[in-house]
């Protein structure tokens, strides 16, 4: 038993006489036998991971009638089940009740929780609980926000439709199966609805309706859904956020569906068919689009009409079979941030090599496309830089070095020559990630990390590069990983990086190290975090010590 516990006796005294008592703020105002039943309440579980001072925090009681009205558990505080008698469903003033991130693992949603028809809001999310939600549910007529999403829960569509006063419903990554109730989209209060990651499919009979909705974020991603549902959905004049990825619709979406969501500023069709007429110049699709989530689409052009977009700022077009040229005017969308072309088709960008300079960009990915030439100069705001597996040619473009806020850095599988610039130690304040693997890069590798670089992973291996390794790569005391494998690096055993604090992984392999390497006796060979170490294919002598 805690030493809390052995405390209440006096803390209720304190409570009845110093309502101000402040030992456990949130216990103010509550009264004795509430208090106790807090404590059952508690006793039913096991607490041994939770502060219980938190757990005393997060409750509130009215301070006139001295009921409890509020009940937030820390994260991680209980775990067992949360039995049908529990003293819970006693607390029946409650109008705030959050049990998230706790493990009531095996537990079913107790029919109890209907009694407790004072709530607001009720907070489920992430705890184990499995089965069907108890019809009861549909007594808490004053809810605004049901928070059931990250369980195990099953059966069909919870009945909280008639729940009125909700205007967020949260039912994600559960199992619920079978047709969503049509009535669902069309409550007055509804704002946000997040479905994500059941087994929901389309409503039976969607009856033409024009009520007016509140409905500003939609999420369905990965449901069964197989298309009426669109019908639906292009009626919901005021959402902002529709996230319709991944689901079951057998014929390809055309994007004018969409025309009447005047305000939407998010759009994730991911993993969907796209009909390829409908992302031309002349689609009428919302204007005000912020994101726009248009991987796996199956879509062989360029979208033209995002042309238009002028309030863009993520562009997803990745995994798909977009051909030839990536058009000039995507980089001179004023607002675009993050622009994701990995894994298509394209060979070129349109324009000349400063083509990016200029634009607002701070991530972009080429990865895994077929670009050819010379690695074009980086946008001035760039943070993570992606080019790996294509045909890149010439030398890494030397104006990499002035972009100052350059965080990753990844060239790798490439056809790049020449050195590896040596200026690079410009960006010793911000460059965590250096990936230059397999290309033809010559020379040694440059004295380019300084006192205080970021740097945690360099990777140069399959080069061909010659010379010793670089002692500045002592000044790197947070480099985590160093593969230098595959190239011609003459050099003896580098004893001296045991000195890096959180060196985990080395590869040396298949390059022209000799030497010892091995210590006498009595020195240690102390690389304090070393993970994974490979010498193998050098002209090493000696063996490691174990
Ligand atoms: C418990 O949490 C309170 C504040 O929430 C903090 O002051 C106290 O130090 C914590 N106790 C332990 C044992 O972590
Ligand atoms: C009771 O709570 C209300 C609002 O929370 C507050 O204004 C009032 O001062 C409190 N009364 C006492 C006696 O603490
Ligand atoms: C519920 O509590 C968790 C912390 O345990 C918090 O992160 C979450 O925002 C709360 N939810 C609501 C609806 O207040
Ligand atoms: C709930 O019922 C079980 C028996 O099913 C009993 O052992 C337990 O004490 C009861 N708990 C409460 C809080 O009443
Ligand atoms: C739910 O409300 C109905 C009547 O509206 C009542 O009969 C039932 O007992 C209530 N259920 C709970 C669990 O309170
Ligand atoms: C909720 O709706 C269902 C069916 O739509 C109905 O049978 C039930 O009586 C309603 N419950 C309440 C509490 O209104
Ligand atoms: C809904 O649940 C998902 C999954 O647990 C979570 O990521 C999301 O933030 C939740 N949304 C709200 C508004 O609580
Ligand atoms: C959409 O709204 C229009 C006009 O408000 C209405 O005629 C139509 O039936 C509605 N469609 C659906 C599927 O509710
Ligand atoms: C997807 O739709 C097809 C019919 O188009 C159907 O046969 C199949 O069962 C559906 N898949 C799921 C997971 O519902
Ligand atoms: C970028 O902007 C600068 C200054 O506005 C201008 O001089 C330069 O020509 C621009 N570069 C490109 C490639 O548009
Ligand atoms: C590079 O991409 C090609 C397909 O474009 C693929 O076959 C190859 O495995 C990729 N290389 C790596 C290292 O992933
Ligand atoms: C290893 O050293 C021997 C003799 O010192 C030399 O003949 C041989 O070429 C070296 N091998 C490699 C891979 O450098």
């Amino acid at each position: 038993m805690s030493g809390l516990n052995l405390l209440f006796p006096f803390l209720s005294l304190f409570v009845i006489f110093t309502p101000n008592f402040t030992l456990v703020a949130g216990l103010s105002g509550c009264g004795p036998h509430h208090i106790q039943a807090l404590v059952q309440f508690k006793n039913e579980f096991d607490y041994s991971g939770c502060n219980q001072t938190d757990y005393f925090n997060g409750v509130m009681c009215d301070n006139i009638t001295g009921e409890v009205t509020k009940l937030q558990l820390p994260s991680g505080c209980f775990t067992g089940v949360l039995k049908t008698n529990s003293s819970l469903f006693g607390f029946n003033h409650l109008r705030y009740l959050n049990l998230s991130y706790n493990k009531f693992t095996s537990s079913s949603l107790s029919s109890g929780f209907g009694s407790l028809n004072k709530l607001e809001v009720l907070s489920l999310s992430s705890n184990g609980f499995i089965g069907q939600v108890p019809s009861s549910l549909s007594n808490l007529s004053r809810l605004t926000e049901l928070y059931l999403d990250h369980n195990e829960l099953t059966g069909g569509f919870p009945l909280v439709q008639n729940i009125t006063s909700l205007s967020i419903l949260n039912l994600s990554l559960n199992h619920f199966s079978g047709a969503i109730p049509s009535s669902l989209l069309t409550m007055p209060f509804l704002s946000y609805l997040n479905l994500d990651e059941n087994h929901l499919t389309d409503p039976v009979e969607v009856r033409s309706s024009s009520t007016s909705s509140r409905l500003e974020t939609l999420h369905l991603r990965k449901n069964p859904f197989e298309g009426k549902i669109l019908d639906l959905i292009s009626n919901f004049t005021t959402l902002k956020y529709l996230g319709l990825s991944f689901q079951n619709i057998s014929y390809p979406i055309n994007l004018n569906f969409f025309s009447s969501l005047k305000s939407l500023l998010r759009l994730d069709l991911s993993g969907n068919s796209v009909l390829e007429t409908s992302i031309s110049s002349d689609s009428d699709v919302p204007r005000n689009i912020e994101k726009l989530l248009l991987s796996s689409c199956d879509i062989s052009k360029f979208p033209e009409f995002v042309r238009s977009l002028d309030r863009l700022e993520h562009i997803d077009i990745s995994n798909n079979k977009i051909k030839g040229k990536v058009p000039e005017w995507l980089w001179n969308l004023p607002h675009l941030i993050r622009a994701n072309l990995v894994n298509n088709a394209f060979t070129h960008l349109e324009g000349s090599n400063d083509v990016l300079t200029n634009s607002s960009l701070r991530i972009l990915d080429l990865a895994l496309n077929h670009f050819e030439g010379p690695v074009p100069t980086p946008p001035l705001s760039i943070n993570l830089f992606s080019a790996w597996n294509n045909s890149f040619t010439g030398n890494i473009p030397l104006s990499v070095c002035n972009r100052s806020s350059l965080v990753i850095l990844d060239l790798s599988y490439n056809n790049l020559s020449g050195p590896i610039p040596r200026c690079l130690s410009n960006l010793k304040d911000s460059l965590v990630v250096v990936n230059l693997r397999k290309n033809n890069l010559e020379g040694s590798i440059p004295d380019m990390l300084y006192n205080g670089s970021l740097l945690r992973t360099l990777d140069v291996g399959y080069n061909q590069l010659t010379g010793k390794l670089p002692r500045s790569l002592l000044n790197c005391s947070s480099l985590r990983f160093v593969s230098v494998d595959n190239n011609k690096i003459k050099d003896t055993f580098p004893f001296w990086l045991k000195a890096l604090p959180g060196l985990q992984v080395l590869t040396l392999r298949s390059n022209k190290f000799y030497g010892p390497v091995s210590l006498p006796a009595e020195v240690p060979l102390a690389f304090p975090k070393l993970h994974i170490l490979e010498i193998s294919d050098n002209n090493f002598t000696g063996s490691l010590p174990p």
